[in-house]
């Protein structure tokens, strides 16, 4: 498949996917999450990607879903066609996924940043759900992931007001793991990705389901989900390669099996 909105590419064991409509800001049409989720199934496929990083440019992150795509729909048309649907599924993924977000992460862009596993944010990066200006709220997840972020007062303050938080606000919200400058954004979360993709996968997987968890049930649930998976790890080659070379004090060669 030939893409027009989205760029990628891969280096060793990482997947590189950036949001390419510099004159929309990224605006994030249809045709950009149906390329962005093909090129996401490729390397879900992929045995030798090991962690995928998600950018844009540096003005914008994503400035939102297409405005100008959405304004005319109605109601039935929106509700059958359900495009969030499809926006749900980067959310699902199984490989961890790095948001590496300078300038603007709005609306559909704060939410696309959010499903992504972590966000690592340039310093020049601006986070809104701006969506109550247009008329609308979020629509793809941002009033329960931004709330799950940064709690409730922060997350009822943004939506309502659709006021923007700045990288510094974020990272103190606990939105983003962390701020570079803008200028190292792109080396630091291939570099991240590649720690990462350096582990066992199947393992890398099992902790992401693990933290996701936390999300999703109580607690003792959680815990008990974990130390079911904790046990289960020890029938992987890559448990014992990862104690073995500890206590050999040798670097791990993982086989992500
Ligand atoms: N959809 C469609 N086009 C967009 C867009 C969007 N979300 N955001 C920006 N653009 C377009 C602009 O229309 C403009 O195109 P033209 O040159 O053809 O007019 C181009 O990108 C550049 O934008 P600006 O001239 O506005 O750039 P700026 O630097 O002056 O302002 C901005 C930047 C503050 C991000 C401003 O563009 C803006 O407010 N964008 C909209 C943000 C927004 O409301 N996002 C939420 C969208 S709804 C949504 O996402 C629903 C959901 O929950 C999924």
């Amino acid at each position: 498949m030939a893409y027009e909105n989205i760029l990628v590419e891969t280096r060793g064991r990482v997947a590189l996917v950036t949001l390419n409509r510099p004159a929309q800001l990224n605006a994030l049409c249809n045709a950009l999450i149906a390329e962005l989720n093909h090129a996401l199934d490729g390397f879900e496929a992929d045995p030798g990607i090991g962690c995928i990083v998600l950018t844009g440019s540096e003005k914008a992150f994503a400035a939102g879903a297409d405005i100008k795509e959405m304004q005319d729909r109605t109601h039935p048309e929106f509700y059958m066609a359900d495009p969030f649907g499809e926006w749900d599924r980067v959310g699902r993924r199984r490989k961890p996924i790095i948001a590496a977000v300078a300038g603007f992460a709005l609306g559909g862009g704060c939410e696309l940043a959010m499903m992504c596993d972590f966000i690592l944010a340039a310093d020049t990066a601006k986070f809104g759900q701006p969506e109550i200006k247009l008329g609308v709220i979020p629509g793809a997840g941002g009033t329960q992931r931004l709330t799950r972020a940064v709690g409730k007062a922060k997350a009822m303050e943004l939506c309502l007001t659709g006021r923007m938080m700045d990288a510094a606000e974020a990272e103190r919200a606990g939105l983003v793991a962390r701020i570079v400058p803008a200028a190292d954004l792109l080396d630091e979360a291939l570099k991240t990705a590649g720690i990462i993709a350096g582990m066992s996968l199947p393992v890398a997987v099992v902790a992401k389901e693990a933290v996701e968890r936390a999300f999703e049930t109580t607690l003792q649930e959680g815990i008990r989900f974990e130390r079911r998976v904790f046990y289960g790890l020890f029938a992987t080659h890559d448990q014992k390669e990862g104690m073995g070379a500890f206590v050999e004090k040798r670097k791990p060669s993982f086989e992500h099996r």
